[in-house]
Order: C-alpha cells, then sequence, then structure tokens
C-alpha cells in the first residue's frame, strides 16, 4: 500500500552498528535496571532469584531478543506492517494484529506508571542538589520518601514533567542528538554507580550484601519469585512489545544480529548487578529491610549521598542521570503506540503523541493514588495471587509478568515455528552449529519455559 511505501521511502538505516546498539541500550536501560531489579531481587530472597532471573536473560531473553531484531529488520517496517508483510505471503493476519495489540497495550499501561516513578527520579534531584540529604539518619530519610508518596499532588507534578519530557521528544521524531546525549550519558551513569559501589564497600556492609546477591538459597524462591524473574527479563529487555522489532528495522544487514543482541543484554544486565552491588551494601550496614519494596532505591541511595564527600553533588548527577535512563527508555513506551496511530489511522505525529501522552498521564494518575489514597484498595484482592495488590501493584503485575511473557511467545513461535527456516537462517547469518542452538532454544526451550512458569502460577 502507499502508506507502507511512503513509510519505507523515509527510512534511513541506523548509521553503524554502535547506533542500534545506542538506541536499543537506551530502551532496555532504565528504571528497570535501577530501581525495579534491586526491589524485587530483595523482596525475592536475593542469590536464588538473581541466578533465575540469569538463566531467564539467558535461555529466553537473548533468544527473543535475536528474534525480535531479526523480524524487525527481514521486514524492514514499523512492527506492525513487517508482521504483516511476512504473515500476508502465509495468510496469517490473526498473528500480527494480536502482537500488535500487545505492544500497544502494554507500551500505555507500563508507561503510565513508569512516569511516576521517573517522576520520584525528578523530585529527588531537588532533594539531593538542596543539600537536604547531607548527614541526615535513615528515619530521617525514610520520612522524606514517605512525605513524597503521602502527597498526591506533588507526585502528580513530577509525574506531569516526566511525561512532558517524553511527550516533547515523541513529538519532533526521535532524532540522533538522543543517540549523541546516549553515548555520554548512559557511560556516566555507569561511572556513578561506580562510585557509589566504591563508597558501599566501605560502608561495613558489602560482604553481607555480596552473598545476598550471590549465593543462592532456592528455600527462598517461591514459584511467583520465578515468574518475576521471568516477567523481568522480558522487561528489562524491553521485549515482548515489538519496541527491539522496531529498532531492528533500522539495522543494516551486514551486521550480526546475535552480537549486537547479546552485547545490548550483558550492558543491561551489568547495569543491574551494578545497582544492586551499590544498593544492598548500605541496605545491611544500616540494618534496613531488603524487602522493603518499590521504595528500597530512595530510601538506600540518598543515605549513602548524605553521608559521602561530595555527596550533594553525586547524588544530583545520580537522579539526573537517572532521569536520561528513564526517558530514553520512556520514549521507547510511546514511539511505537504513536507510530501506530501514524500509520494505521493516519493520524500527525503531534496530534497522536498529544492523545496517547495525555491517556498515559490520566491512567497514571490510577497509580498516584495507589500510594496514598488507594494505598488499601485491592480491587482484584479476591483473586488469591493477587491478594494485597493495589492497582499499581497490578499494572505491574499484569505487565511484566504477563503480557510481555504473552507478547515474548508470540515472537518465539512465530520466528521459530511460522516463518520460513531458510529466510530466518539468512537473515540470523550464524555458524549451522549456532544456529540450530538458536532455533531450537526458540522452538522449544523459550516456549515451554514461559508456558510452564504461567501454568504452574495459575495452580
Ligand atoms: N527496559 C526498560 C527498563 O528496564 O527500565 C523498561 C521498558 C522499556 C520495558 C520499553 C518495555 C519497553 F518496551
Ligand atoms: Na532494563
Amino acid at each position: 500500500s502507499g502508506a507502507l511505501e511512503g513509510s519505507n521511502a523515509k527510512r534511513g538505516l541506523w548509521s553503524s552498528r554502535l547506533a542500534f546498539i545506542l538506541a536499543a541500550t537506551g530502551s532496555a536501560v532504565g528504571l528497570g535496571n535501577i530501581w525495579k531489579f534491586p526491589y524485587i531481587t530483595g523482596e525475592n530472597g536475593g542469590g536464588a532469584f538473581v541466578l533465575m532471573y540469569l538463566i531467564c536473560i539467558a535461555v529466553v531473553g537473548i533468544p527473543i531478543m535475536m528474534a525480535e531484531v531479526m523480524i524487525g529488520r527481514r521486514g524492514g517496517r514499523s512492527p506492525v506492517s513487517s508482521l504483516r508483510l511476512i504473515t500476508e505471503r502465509d495468510g496469517l493476519r490473526p498473528v500480527w494484529k494480536m502482537m500488535g495489540a500487545v505492544g500497544i497495550l502494554a507500551g500505555f499501561l507500563i508507561l503510565s506508571f513508569y512516569s511516576v516513578i521517573g517522576g520520584w527520579a525528578v523530585s529527588y534531584v531537588g532533594t539531593a542538589a538542596s543539600g537536604q540529604l547531607t548527614g541526615q539518619s535513615a528515619d530521617a530519610i525514610g520520612a522524606i520518601f514517605s512525605g513524597l508518596l503521602s502527597d498526591p499532588m506533588t507526585l502528580l507534578l513530577w509525574h506531569s514533567v516526566f511525561m512532558a519530557l517524553v511527550m516533547v521528544v515523541v513529538a519532533r521524531g526521535v532524532s540522533s542528538g538522543l543517540e549523541r546525549a546516549v553515548t555520554i550519558l548512559m557511560p556516566a551513569l555507569f561511572v556513578l554507580l561506580l562510585i557509589v559501589v566504591g563508597y558501599a564497600m566501605t560502608s561495613g556492609g558489602f560482604s553481607r550484601a555480596a552473598a545476598f546477591l550471590f549465593q543462592p538459597d532456592f528455600s527462598k524462591l517461591t514459584t511467583s519469585g520465578v515468574l518475576v524473574a521471568l516477567g523481568h527479563a522480558f522487561f528489562t529487555l524491553s521485549l515482548g512489545m515489538a519496541v527491539m522489532m522496531a529498532y531492528g528495522s533500522y539495522l543494516p544487514k551486514n551486521i550480526s544480529i546475535a552480537k549486537t543482541s547479546i552485547t545490548v543484554s550483558i550492558i543491561d544486565t551489568g547495569v543491574a548487578l551494578l545497582a544492586g552491588m551499590a544498593i544492598f551494601p548500605i541496605v545491611f550496614a544500616n540494618g534496613l529491610e531488603p524487602g522493603a519494596g518499590p521504595g528500597l532505591i530512595f530510601q538506600t541511595l540518598p543515605l549513602a549521598f548524605g553521608q559521602m564527600p561530595m555527596g550533594s553533588l553525586f547524588g544530583t548527577l545520580f537522579f539526573v542521570l537517572l532521569i536520561f535512563a528513564a526517558w530514553t527508555s520512556g520514549i521507547s513506551l510511546l514511539e511505537p503506540i504513536v507510530e501506530w496511530l501514524e500509520e494505521q489511522k493516519g493520524m500527525n505525529r503531534t496530534v497522536s503523541t498529544i492523545g496517547a501522552g495525555l491517556v498515559c498521564w490520566a491512567l497514571g494518575i490510577a497509580s498516584i493514588l495507589s500510594l496514598n489514597l488507594w494505598a488499601d484498595f485491592a480491587p482484584l484482592g479476591f483473586v488469591p495471587m493477587l491478594e494485597g495488590k493495589t492497582i499499581f501493584d497490578l499494572l505491574d503485575f499484569f505487565t511484566a509478568n504477563i503480557l510481555l511473557p504473552l507478547g515474548g511467545l508470540l515472537v518465539a513461535i512465530f520466528a521459530g515455528w511460522v516463518m520460513s527456516r531458510q529466510a530466518v537462517e539468512k537473515e540470523l547469518a550464524l555458524s549451522p552449529g549456532a544456529f540450530r542452538l538458536w532455533h531450537g532454544t526458540l522452538r522449544f526451550v523459550t516456549p515451554v519455559a514461559v508456558a510452564a512458569v504461567f501454568v504452574y502460577n495459575l495452580m
């Protein structure tokens, strides 16, 4: 169709392998690594959960990332168009429709609460910069955080600021300026995390933290913990909602999909582990609770910044960089929805961005209220698995643990069973042994693993 050709003609390719890695890393590295990974690790007992998460990255995450990038590059268009192009030959329209729906729905729901947490980071820039953290006790730091959560208007303000940042970039069209910023700011975030790890090593809690993170105690791993580990593998690598498919469509043909996917996964996992090593020593040295929940990093890192030399400066810088990491991920959550509205509904970019952004923003209000006025409201509490979960908890659970793995399952089935083996083999250009390993994993191990975790949790 005309729309298809039009969008294809406009599409340049990434200038290099590095450009793709930067964009994909920008999407992958975000609040998932620094905010979510440490707190779910704390809630799920540490080492055994971390090991399970690493296994999920290797066995499920990397093969699916390769599949998404491969489908995107093969189609060379936006995810919905790529899937349609590949499936129309085989008359498999429902598949792309379903995958498109999963992607759009997940994007809306995730961005709605992601932006609220991004807003916490925005708020902490001011907290750190004003010197309020200097020399504070754990109790005082905890009180600052509870004060923020109990104040819906302040939360709404920062949520709005974060959402506006995302909308501005998406409305203008994601540009290469952002790519250049990733080159500088991502390594800077990494260095700052290293500085906090260095401080954490002197805090007296480091060996306990290392044992907590890396000595698996399987008696602490529950079936729901396995589901959380699997869901987080999808969430942290931005899989299951066709983001990597969209980015893969810009990847030049001569670049190895396997190498780039593995590189992005290693960077993402590295940032998460580093965040864990920064946070848990502070937890143990100050007698805090590892299972404190979503507030964990906002109750531990400020304590470190309040105690270390030049802490106000490092703290301010850290939260600015965290916002940046969250921003690039937020953009990748909104972009597919806007692209879909443009392509399928013929809306212009500005109108699509404002429309979709406002829906996410309004949805975010429910998450804000779950932190205070609706903190005891568990709408699906009658389901045993969802007992005590607020709207915010439910959105997180439903997207990361259900929707994204479901999207990933569709990708695995599509790439492993629907697409022609020759086409897939040619696109990946792996050695025969490596291809068999990937193909076998994607066809059998990935679907069985995802299905097994689902079934186990439903029983
Ligand atoms: N991967 C991001 C993070 O770890 O923070 C979150 C995310 C971005 C999930 C984009 C899904 C997505 F499509
Ligand atoms: Na991530």
